[in-house]
């Protein structure tokens, strides 16, 4: 089996993933030049990789792992085929949405331990942390999001993925009825005082982390800061045992 190139957060700063969340690569490098020492990881999302490419993924990561936040979610052989083309960038993490199914994770698991070299760790994505209970039951699932989270992590983790992305509510449930095993990846967090934005379902850092989570991720709270090497610093800090 390959190994991972994701480790285990060993500080306060490093359970914080920066998410890079612009179209302009110079932005992103400049906010990586900066937050590179005060994070973890750094996100490279949609709105980055959809305007600078892999080309984002390789500039960023000279200065820190990456976390691809891509959400793949298509038939197996398509998410296989992505897998093997984003595996040579050398993303720490990457994430696909559990509810593609097993057989699509499967296949994402078996195209990253063929791939060569360390790989990925696959984080399952469950349910947005943008969805509340109503937006959840009008997608037709009328369980409460924590009942869905539990659903889609049995099926992710069982199909080989190394963990799951969830919001600061379910990471208690998820502890308790997986362990410490499961890397699990925490955004919708907020510092008191920060704005929710489009995110529903939130918590602090200190309290994502109390329940059990092992990264928190932010974006807005910190790019969005006048100084967001010193908002990540002040994050690290109210986290810090
Ligand atoms: O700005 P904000 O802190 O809300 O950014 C959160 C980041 O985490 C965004 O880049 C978003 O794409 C990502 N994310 C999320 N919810 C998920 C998975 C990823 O908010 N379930």
């Amino acid at each position: 089996m390959a190994a991972l190139l994701l480790e285990r957060p060993r500080s306060a700063a490093a359970r914080i993933v920066a998410a890079l969340d612009t179209a302009d690569l110079s932005r992103a490098e400049r906010l990586a030049e900066a937050l590179a020492p005060r994070c973890g990881l750094l996100k490279v999302g949609l709105e980055l990789f959809g305007a600078a490419g892999p080309e984002a993924v390789r500039r960023i990561g000279a200065r820190a792992p990456v976390f691809l936040d891509l959400k793949l979610h298509d038939i197996p052989n398509t998410v296989a085929g992505a897998v093997r083309a984003l595996s040579p960038l050398g993303p720490a993490m990457l994430t696909l949405h559990a509810a593609g199914g097993a057989a699509m994770l499967e296949a994402a698991r078996e195209a990253a331990e063929r791939a060569g070299g360390r790989r990925p760790a696959l984080l399952a994505v469950t349910v947005l942390t943008s969805l509340d209970s109503a937006a959840l039951a009008a997608t037709g699932v009328a369980d409460a999001p924590v009942a869905q989270v539990l659903r889609l992590a049995r099926l992710a983790l069982a199909a080989g993925a190394d963990g799951l992305v969830c919001s600061p509510r379910e990471v208690a449930p998820l502890r308790a009825e997986f362990g410490p095993a499961p890397f699990l990846v925490v955004p919708g967090v907020r510092p008191a005082g920060s704005a929710a934005g489009d995110q529903a379902r939130t918590a602090t850092p200190a309290e994502a982390l109390a329940a059990g989570a092992d990264w928190i991720v932010l974006g807005r709270p910190v790019t969005g800061a006048a100084d967001p090497a010193a908002a990540a610093a002040a994050i690290a800090a109210g986290i810090a045992g």
